[in-house]
């Protein structure tokens, strides 16, 4: 859930972005402000246009603005004439529609390209951070963050370049009114200052809604992403009616969040509508009883006035999505400066065969600042199978998470032949290790994918051999697809001893020196258990293998048994009377 959501403070972020992004504000910024330049000089051309059509002479005019143009058209060596105006007004806003044209498209890429940095830096630090980290976050949100709050932070940056070219553009505008009538464009700056100043309350409430959407939106992923997990609980137990009702009423808070935002929207469009036909009349009246101008000075005016309220409308309108947005980009840019960097450190040396020892020495480890392992010391040989039993929740996993490098402990160290593990890189230290996790899970994709994830070169007659010696190719070929067959989520098509040996069969071909093993077999019946028991005991040598298990099946192909338990590490004896230890 999100809490104390930073509110989004506009300038600041405006500042920020715009020095980060100084280029793509620059390219943005021009080709908006080009087409609006092009626009004013076609516009300028309906002075002399309307003149030739209504004064006789085709000329006289009471202000000073005719004759600019009349000079410009001089120099240029163009004819003053009405045809030579509207063949000029068309290629104009032809260039100017392909300006427009760009800009728009050079939009699209800014904001294609914002959403795809952040989504690549998030997922990256993701990558970096520490197991215990990510063990911290629901699915629910890293979803969220990663699709809808970081589409909306992507939005939110092209609202920020939309507002600064309407800006722009509006100063161009402004600009060429102040060539026609300096008091008119006096009236056009107070007449904007004051309709931002009116519409900075919905600019307000549109923030408000937009932090409202963002936490209705993790709202629904996480039950949404719940309701799938539990589901088989849901439906065993005729509960799937909770999960609905709190989806459905999720889906109606968003709703409820997406008409507000309209009616907001609504509101803004329509205020500014009329706000802008009360305006240009007082414009009118001002320019009209008051300046003195003529026809065609007014009817310029008049075009001016509409574009300049229709860049105001712009900019204040993208000023309002950006408000809207900000919140996704804070709670963001919050998420990611709060990812807890991974604290394992590795380094260059490669790792290959451990020929002498591995060494766990006095290991510590806590969870949430209270104690799970502590005085923790083994040395094992390589090559040797090594059993860790006891009681659920004492740390087996958790141990064996330090062997991996997937946790670095409070203090003490995991050496192979003596180097520290964060001697060695991190790269050939993994492609080094085979984890078949206690929860482990198979893609959405065929059985063929499944195995060779990550091995690509491994050819198909390995992994028919393996799977042969784990007893599980004659099931998969009997399967309508064999090896192609697809496993459904999480592997749900198969039984639960099936995932396992493919599970297993995936570990093998990545012909590992590590082998660990967190109850990978408990779903298999004693007589499956057999031929994957054999399969280990003939990799002896091969690689070390760890296995953690509840059961007693392990324990004749083991070389060394462990018990986790009150925090430490026990050597039990091979000969220990396992019935008893076992309660059987
Ligand atoms: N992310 C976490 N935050 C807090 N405590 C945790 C976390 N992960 C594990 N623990 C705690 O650490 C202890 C050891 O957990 P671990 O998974 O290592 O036990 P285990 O011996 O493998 O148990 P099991 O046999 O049930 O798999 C447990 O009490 C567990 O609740
Ligand atoms: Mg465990």
């Amino acid at each position: 859930m999100i809490k104390n959501r930073i509110p989004g403070d506009m300038g600041k972020y405006a500042l920020r972005e715009i020095s980060r992004n100084k280029t793509t504000t620059f390219i943005s910024s021009f080709l908006l402000i080009a087409s609006g330049f092009l626009d004013a000089i076609g516009l300028s051309l309906i002075v002399p246009t309307v003149n030739v059509l209504v004064l006789e002479d085709g000329y006289s005019s009471k202000g000073q603005f005719v004759s600019i143009i009349k000079n410009a058209f001089d120099i240029l060596g163009i004819p003053y004439s009405l045809k030579f105006f509207l063949l000029a007004i068309a290629a104009i806003m032809l260039i100017r529609s392909m300006f427009i044209m760009m800009q728009i498209s050079y939009s699209g890429i800014i904001r294609a390209n914002y959403i795809l940095n952040m989504r690549i830096k998030y997922l990256d630090k993701l990558k970096k951070s520490s197991w215990r980290y990510l063990k911290s976050q629901s699915q629910s949100k890293l979803l969220n963050i990663t699709t809808l709050e970081i589409q909306r932070s992507g939005t939110c940056f092209l609202n920020l370049q939309q507002a600064i070219a309407s800006i722009g553009t509006l100063i161009i505008y402004l600009g060429f009114l102040f060539l026609i009538s300096t008091k008119m464009t006096l009236f056009a700056i107070l007449s904007a200052i004051f309709l931002s100043l009116i519409f900075s309350v919905l600019l307000k409430i549109a923030r408000k809604i937009g932090e409202k959407e963002g936490r209705a939106g993790d709202s629904f992923f996480k039950k949404f992403t719940e309701s799938i997990s539990l589901s088989k609980y849901l439906r065993a137990h005729g509960k799937d009616g909770i999960m609905e009702d709190e989806i459905h009423s999720s889906l109606k808070n968003l709703r409820s969040i997406h008409v507000k935002s309209g009616v907001n929207d609504a509101v803004f469009l329509a205020t500014y509508e009329y706000a802008f036909i009360g305006f240009i009349s007082l414009g009118l009246l001002i320019g009209s009883q008051y300046l003195n101008l003529d026809g065609s000075q007014l009817a310029l005016i008049s075009l001016v006035f509409y574009r300049l309220f229709q860049k105001t409308k712009t900019a204040q309108q993208h000023l309002q999505f950006m408000s809207k947005n900000i919140p996704a980009t804070k709670y963001v840019e919050e998420e990611i400066n709060n990812i807890e960097k991974n604290f394992q450190v590795w380094g260059d040396k490669e790792f290959d065969i451990i020929n002498k020892s591995i060494e766990f020495n006095d290991l510590m480890l806590k969870w949430d600042g209270k104690v799970i392992l502590k005085k923790v010391n083994l040395k094992i040989k390589p090559g040797t199978i090594n059993l860790f039993l006891g009681p659920s929740g004492e740390g087996k996993t958790t141990l064996i998470d330090c062997a991996a490098g997937i946790i670095k402990p409070e203090s003490g160290s995991v050496k192979f032949d003596n180097n520290d593990i964060s001697d060695f890189s991190e790269k050939s230290f993994k492609s080094k290790i085979s984890y078949v996790d206690q929860n482990a899970t198979l893609l959405n994709e065929s059985i063929i994918n499944n195995i060779k994830w990550g091995s690509d070169h491994i050819s198909k007659s390995e992994i028919y051999k393996i799977s042969k010696d784990l007893n599980i190719h004659d099931k998969i070929k009997s399967l309508k697809n064999g090896y192609n067959t697809n496993v459904g989520d999480r592997g749900i098509n198969l039984s639960g001893g099936e995932r396992q040996r493919i599970i297993i069969t995936r570990s093998l071909i990545r012909k590992p020196s590590i082998l660990i093993l967190d109850e990978a077999i408990n779903q298999l019946d004693s007589k499956s258990k057999v031929p994957i028991l054999d399969v280990l005991s003939k990799l002896k040598g091969k690689m070390t293998i760890f296995i953690i298990s509840h059961s007693d099946d392990a324990i004749e192909i083991s070389d060394n048994i462990f018990e986790v338990s009150q925090h430490s590490l026990k050597r039990l004896r091979k000969d220990t009377n396992w019935k008893n230890y076992f309660k059987l």
